[in-house]
């Protein structure tokens, strides 16, 4: 009986000595074919830790209120878990109808002035025996040819430049659409505070308060210059400047960009003043060639050029893009 006992519990030891290694052997392959199951494909994109570039095509509305359309690719950008449309960035905003040309003036000064011209009672008291006449005003550029062959080309009704610093170039050309007989409003957008440290270069332009007096001086050139009818400041950072004129319905036929010259401040000028460019028009700017060349202005505008499937041309050291 015992014996018997005894042969019965020898059984169970064995069958479970060999129930454990199947039961093993078979975990280990559940998991392994869980593990490969679950790994990612070589062939699947995610599978690398690079992003990858991809060109989609996109329609792109110039956003004028009187669209045209441009068909161009963008670039998708995709990483290991999502996948982002450039596209998804971009905001597109419709400017007002456009105002008639002859308008824009009285607008300007209504709405940016509270009705009474910059020039009027000018310059006040406090500022007048700090600016100084000049026959000559300083700026980079600002007699080149491009000046006189865009004005000649295009005749143009209103020009929009970003970037004004003493009003060289906007002078030269009121000079230039004057003497072609064109009624042309000429809008100076800066904000007239030059850039962190530019005084090194100009300690002739007077300091009230560590207020520097560039807004004044520039007016004071206009004055001088007898360009008080054709010019008009528009004294706020370009970003903002650009967004109110296209909030008024404000378009030029031409538009010159000469700002801030690091890739982002260019790359927004440039896109902020094409809205405002009339079907047609041609925007332009300075320093196409510069020692930051492609890291700056250069980089900006060959972008926006591929972007809108545009050309730009050379004329000198400024870029033109026409966009007829
Ligand atoms: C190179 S100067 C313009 C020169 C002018 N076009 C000429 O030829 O005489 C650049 C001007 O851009 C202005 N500026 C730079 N960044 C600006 C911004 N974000 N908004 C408004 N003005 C800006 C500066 O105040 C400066 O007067």
């Amino acid at each position: 009986m015992r014996t018997e006992q005894h042969n019965n519990n020898n059984k169970r030891l064995l069958s479970s000595k060999a129930i454990k290694p199947t039961a093993y052997f078979i975990i280990l392959l559940l998991t392994y074919t869980l593990g490969y199951l679950s790994s990612p494909s070589p062939t699947s994109s995610s599978s690398t830790s690079s992003l990858s570039l991809k060109p989609l095509p996109l329609k792109l509305n110039h956003a004028s209120s009187t669209t045209t359309t441009t068909t161009t690719t963008i670039l998708r950008v995709s990483d290991n878990t999502t996948t982002t449309e450039i596209n998804s960035f971009r905001v597109t905003i419709r400017c007002a109808d456009p105002i008639p040309p002859e308008e824009i003036r009285g607008t300007v000064i209504n709405r940016l002035f509270d009705g009474t011209s910059p020039f009027h009672n000018f310059p006040p008291e406090h500022a007048s025996a700090m600016l100084r006449r000049t026959t000559k005003v300083k700026g980079w550029g600002s007699n080149g040819a491009v000046f006189e062959n865009l004005i000649r080309k295009v005749r143009p009704r209103v020009i929009v430049e970003v970037g004004t610093f003493l009003g060289a170039s906007a002078i030269h050309m009121a000079e230039l659409t004057q003497r072609l007989g064109l009624e042309t409003q000429i809008l100076c957008i800066d904000d007239f505070r030059g850039w962190a440290g530019f005084r090194d270069q100009f300690k002739n332009i007077a300091m009230l308060n560590g207020d520097v007096l560039l807004y004044y001086q520039f007016l004071y050139n206009v004055a001088v210059f007898n360009r008080t009818g054709s010019i008009l400041p528009v004294p706020f950072s370009s970003g903002s400047a650009l967004r109110k004129l296209c909030e008024l319905g404000v378009f030029a036929d031409l538009v010159e960009i000469d700002a801030g010259h690091d890739f982002l401040s260019a790359w927004a000028d440039i896109n902020r003043g094409y809205r405002i460019l009339r079907p047609g028009g041609v925007i332009f700017g300075h320093d196409y060639f510069i020692a930051a060349d492609n890291r700056g202005v250069r980089r900006a505008v060959d972008l926006f050029a591929r972007i809108h499937n545009l050309r730009v041309k050379i004329d000198g050291q400024h870029w033109v893009i026409h966009t007829s």
